[in-house]
């Protein structure tokens, strides 16, 4: 049975990491079904583009319900859709502790700047690009990281550098990121998929291709 994966998407994400997974798992490139994705809010563009894929959706609102009530709603559609993978995409909340150790190393994120640079609570989308530019650092990229209890703390999987140019905005920089988000968060899932990252303390071992 293909690896069985859920994405996590909030409010008004958008859901383009979501869609680079599915189409690498529709199209074949990764041996995996995205079986559920699970929205916030029922008006997220990223539920309506996982429906229009033909990927079934769930709304989970975390509003008025206790930490403990949404974790257990978000663990009954996991385990009845018999997850096995958890990818975060464009999440914008801690996912609660239950989830996390429920799903221990097998919950990923995608973060649009080199980790542990630039990471941390409130910094998403153009805070992250404008620190990286107020800051001077002449690259940035994106990291794909197992989750943790923390914000963006958990051992790093993937990354990938972009240069930052002359006379770049956060606009023209978190367009050149997230070119190489997609590529790097499917990169992720089919490396988990094939079975061949190995999480030691902070390092993720990334083995080599077992033999067909
Ligand atoms: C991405 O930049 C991702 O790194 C961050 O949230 C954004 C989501 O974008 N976690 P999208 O919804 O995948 O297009």
């Amino acid at each position: 049975m293909p690896l069985r994966i859920a994405i996590l998407v909030s409010g008004h994400g958008r859901g383009s990491n979501m869609a680079a997974i599915i189409d690498a798992c529709q199209h074949g490139e990764v041996d995996a079904e995205v079986v559920l994705v699970i929205g916030t809010r029922r008006e997220a563009p990223a539920l309506q583009r996982a429906a229009e894929k033909g990927v079934p959706t769930r709304v989970i609102s975390p509003r008025n319900l206790g930490e403990e009530e949404y974790a257990l709603r978000l663990l009954r559609a996991l385990g009845e859709a018999q997850v096995h993978l958890v990818c975060l995409a464009g999440y914008m909340r801690l996912l609660p502790v239950a989830v996390v150790q429920a799903y221990a190393g097998r919950v990923m994120n995608i973060h649009p700047a080199l980790l542990p640079l630039f990471g941390g609570k409130g910094m998403y989308g153009e805070h992250v690009h404008q620190a990286v530019l107020e800051s001077g650092l002449k690259v940035s990229g994106c990291t794909v990281h197992f989750v943790d209890e923390h914000y963006d703390t958990g051992p790093i999987i993937v990354q990938r550098c972009v240069p930052v140019e002359e006379g770049d905005t956060w606009q023209t920089l978190a367009a050149r990121v997230l070119e190489q988000e997609h590529q790097a968060y499917v990169q992720a899932v089919k490396l988990f998929a094939e079975g061949r990252l190995r999480i030691e303390g902070r390092r993720v071992h990334i083995l080599p291709p077992k033999p067909s």
